[in-house]
């Protein structure tokens, strides 16, 4: 299934984005856009979207201001989870383009002078990857059975599960495969959907390949790798059992024998110095949920990745002081490795930040719409105050449109594995990755070529008023807020990157702090309440999420729940 780029020669890195020093540390400020290529845009009008609509559809993301742009994946993949699944790590999926269209893509980014992050899945292939395929065929014994985890189970038959671990989607962590004969056999590991074995990372089979697969997306050109499941590919010796089920509930608090393992940490130096022979500055990024950010530290150390998504920030509600704990244990978690922070909303597996806060705080996966009309004010005010924050930003695609989730999905259009697999219980990860709207008034919003076309889920009726269309030019949109505060965000010498804030005094529930440069100072001042607040007027607004700060006398009014940034 491996494509080969015939005939064409190996896109150089484009100076504006890999080469000279002003490409130096790129990363330790840079805003970092998500898409997610199915529902992006869609160029050939199947309803899928496919990296020809993601490459047209680029000068849209240069003019909105960003830096970088990560692809979830787009690899040959049955899409048992999305993509996450992955058949082939060398071939784009027919359903996504071709291997040309990804090096026309990573080309035309550099030439816009924005950054391409690819989506790396280590822990686990699909079940359809020639190497588990062989390795089913070829039965017990078999040498490729040694990639994997295949176990002999439990029990007089076998018929039970060599340990007690429990998949992230529900369910048990363990299948059971068929001998080449028919009959039941050893058990196989797979801590997410069962069309998702995971690798056996003590095979030195495993780890070569994953070198060589880094090295043809580096010699594509791409400028980093998000990781997925960074922790999770080392195992603890035996593969203890937990003893005790819900274990999904523990994953927030403690060490797992199949998360966080310290053993990972050798794989990440190992790339690292891949990474590094290679000019520009190439990047990886960990998606790593661990119990605590200090343990996220220990990834980004200095030989080993250059960020880490901080979902505890994510995890965090529209409130003051929780906000403002969690931005300092970040810093102060950062610091010691000298890594940067990085601030994250929202992603295509939790609810969007606007329909969170529409909510009550509950975690980040909420199903239902609440009170959309604050969840917009507060999505806008938060997004306003993690871009002032110092580090790297990472955005979703539509979050800049202000997109809820969409919580009244039928059960028949779903297609999350874990919806599936806890019997309709949890697994509501479609309603974030519903196609984008750019324009016109009939679905797909533009999203596909022709106007009531398909979309692979459907979009509600009133995304036409959310369209980039509807939005482009009306300064009171959060695509304009988005715009705005980037151009303002790349312009003022105290934003962007850096390790600091100075909280500065304020009112129970605002959090103001300032941030300083030789060539002059910010301030940001976040009201997270539902009340308009009085504070000293700090200098000259640059840019509010909400209505204007009323000025009156040396006093300002910030609207409740709204940010707002001021040149001092
Ligand atoms: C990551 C991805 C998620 C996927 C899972 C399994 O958490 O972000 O979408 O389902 O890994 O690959």
């Amino acid at each position: 299934m491996t494509q080969n780029l015939a005939a064409t020669s190996r896109p150089d890195a484009a100076p504006t984005a890999q080469d000279g020093a002003a490409s130096r540390d790129w990363w330790r400020n840079a805003v970092i856009y998500q898409v997610y290529p199915r529902s992006f845009a869609d160029s050939n009008g199947d309803g899928m979207g496919d990296l020809p609509g993601v490459r047209s559809r680029l000068p849209y993301l240069r003019d909105l201001g960003v830096d970088a742009v990560w692809l979830s994946p787009f690899y040959a993949s049955p899409q048992a989870d999305a993509g996450y699944d992955v058949a082939d790590y060398r071939a784009v999926d027919p359903m996504f383009g071709t291997l040309l269209d990804a090096d026309g893509l990573i080309r035309d980014a550099h030439e816009l002078g924005m950054r391409i992050i690819v989506d790396l899945v280590p822990n686990h292939s699909s079940d359809q990857h020639e190497w588990f395929q062989r390795a089913l065929r070829e039965g017990p014994g078999s040498a490729l059975r040694e990639r994997y985890h295949f176990r002999a189970g439990q029990g007089a038959n076998g018929e039970l599960p060599p340990n007690d671990w429990e998949s992230i989607f529900g369910g048990p962590a363990w299948t059971r495969s068929q001998n080449p004969d028919g009959t039941p056999g050893e058990w196989y590991l797979h801590l997410f959907a069962p069309e998702q074995p995971d690798f056996n990372w003590d095979s030195p089979a495993v780890a070569d390949e994953f070198r060589s697969i880094l090295r043809f997306w580096l010699d594509m050109g791409v400028d980093g790798f998000r990781i997925d499941v960074a922790h999770g590919m080392v195992k603890a010796p035996g593969l203890p059992d937990i003893g005790g089920s819900e274990q999904l509930k523990l994953l927030g608090n403690d060490v797992m024998p199949f998360f966080d393992q310290d053993g990972v940490h050798e794989i990440y130096r190992s790339w690292r110095m891949i990474l590094d022979e290679y000019p520009g500055e190439r990047i990886g990024v960990a998606e790593a949920w661990t119990p605590t950010v200090q343990r996220t530290a220990n990834y980004v150390r200095p030989d080993e990745l250059h960020q880490a998504f901080n979902f505890q920030y994510l995890g965090t509600h529209w409130e003051a002081a929780a906000l403002r704990e969690v931005i300092d244990l970040s810093l102060d978690s950062m610091r010691p490795v000298d890594a940067p922070t990085t601030w994250v909303l929202s992603n295509h597996d939790v609810t969007r930040h606007a329909t969170r806060f529409a909510n009550p705080p509950g975690g980040t996966q909420i199903r239902t719409a609440g009170d959309r009309e604050l969840g917009l004010r507060r999505a806008r005010a938060a997004s306003l105050l993690m871009l002032a924050l110092p580090g790297s930003a990472y955005l979703y695609q539509g979050e800049e449109l202000g997109l809820p989730d969409v919580t009244d999905l039928p059960d028949e259009v779903r297609q999350d594995p874990s919806f599936f697999r806890a019997s309709g219980q949890d697994g509501f990860r479609d309603g974030c990755r519903v196609p984008l709207p750019w324009s016109g008034t009939e679905a797909p919003y533009g999203f596909g070529p022709v106007a009531g076309g398909p979309s692979w889920l459907p979009q509600p009726a009133e995304w036409a008023s959310l369209s980039v269309e509807s939005q482009t030019g009306d300064p009171t949109s959060t695509l304009e807020l988005y715009r705005s505060a980037l151009a303002v965000r790349r312009e003022h010498p105290a934003l962007g990157g850096g390790t600091e804030v100075t909280w500065l005094d304020a009112p129970e529930g605002v959090l103001a702090f300032r941030r300083d440069s030789a060539e002059g100072s910010f301030v940001c001042y976040a009201n997270t309440t539902a009340e308009p607040v009085r504070v000293a007027a700090p200098g000259q607004l640059l840019l509010a999420s909400g209505d204007e700060p009323v000025v009156d006398g040396g006093e300002i009014v910030l609207a409740s729940d709204s940010t707002s940034w001021w040149a001092v």
